[in-house]
């Protein structure tokens, strides 16, 4: 079976300019443009949501200049995105502490976020500003203040996925095989699968390879 909601740690970029001598940046660039496409291609494949890591809690003490280009591809190109995946039918969220994300970039994802609400087609979730320790922290420190125990439902309903589909599939491009605080309590039953690719390679057919992968797995979930 298809997975119904897949993440992708999109990481990679610096490398993948650093190898063609090129600044940090222009990997961030390539790595964007290559977001896109495989996104659209994600939602044709029949993906109904995609939660795409691309700035976590801990990047964001990179360097000024990093964080700046990052920000500025973000309002060259979030604004026009957002209106294209509209007319597609596809609702974008942003997960993660946005208060920790320029007040301008702050306005535009709410902008972009009630445009797209309602779409039927399926969900894009951008992670910005997003670390998993702090969004699990802060549904804790949530359940202490109203002083109450929880199941695990009402737990899950203090998380930014509460309305998303569980985690089938969570794949980490740029060879590394770890989470880096990504999804770390949606993924306790998620497949996972580790691509070489840097990812502004990952390509559309890379992301077929790894459904592919998926769709051979057998998901036991602890039983017999
Ligand atoms: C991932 O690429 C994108 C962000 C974290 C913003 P990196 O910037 O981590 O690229 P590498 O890992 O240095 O190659
Ligand atoms: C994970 O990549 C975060 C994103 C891709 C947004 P990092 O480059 O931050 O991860 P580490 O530092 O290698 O663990
Ligand atoms: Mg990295």
């Amino acid at each position: 079976m298809l997975p119904k909601h897949v993440a992708i740690i999109m990481d990679g970029n610096g490398r993948w300019a650093k190898k063609r001598l090129l600044p940090r940046g222009a990997g961030h660039r390539a790595g964007l443009k290559r977001m896109i496409a495989l996104a659209d291609h994600a939602f044709e494949r029949g993906i109904v949501c995609l939660t795409l890591f691309a700035l976590s809690t801990e990047n964001l003490s990179r360097p000024k200049e990093e964080l700046d280009g990052l920000y500025s591809l973000f309002r060259d190109y979030f604004p026009a995105q957002s209106e294209r995946l509209k007319e597609k039918g596809v609702t974008l969220r942003v997960i993660g502490d946005i208060d920790l994300l320029p007040e301008d970039i702050r306005a535009i994802i709410r902008a972009g976020e009630e445009r797209t609400a309602g779409g039927e087609r399926g969900t894009l979730a951008l992670a910005l500003g997003y670390g998993a320790r702090q969004e699990i922290l802060s549904a804790v420190n949530r359940a202490v203040r109203e002083g109450k125990e929880l199941t695990e439902e009402e737990f899950s309903a203090l998380l930014y996925t509460k309305d998303f589909p569980p985690l089938d599939l969570l794949i980490r491009t740029g060879k590394e095989m770890r989470l880096s605080n990504f999804l770390l309590y949606q993924a306790a039953y998620a497949e996972l699968y580790f691509s070489e690719k840097m990812f502004p390679d990952f390509s559309d057919g890379d992301l077929d390879e790894a459904l592919e992968a998926y769709e051979k797995r057998e998901r036991r979930f602890g039983k017999l």
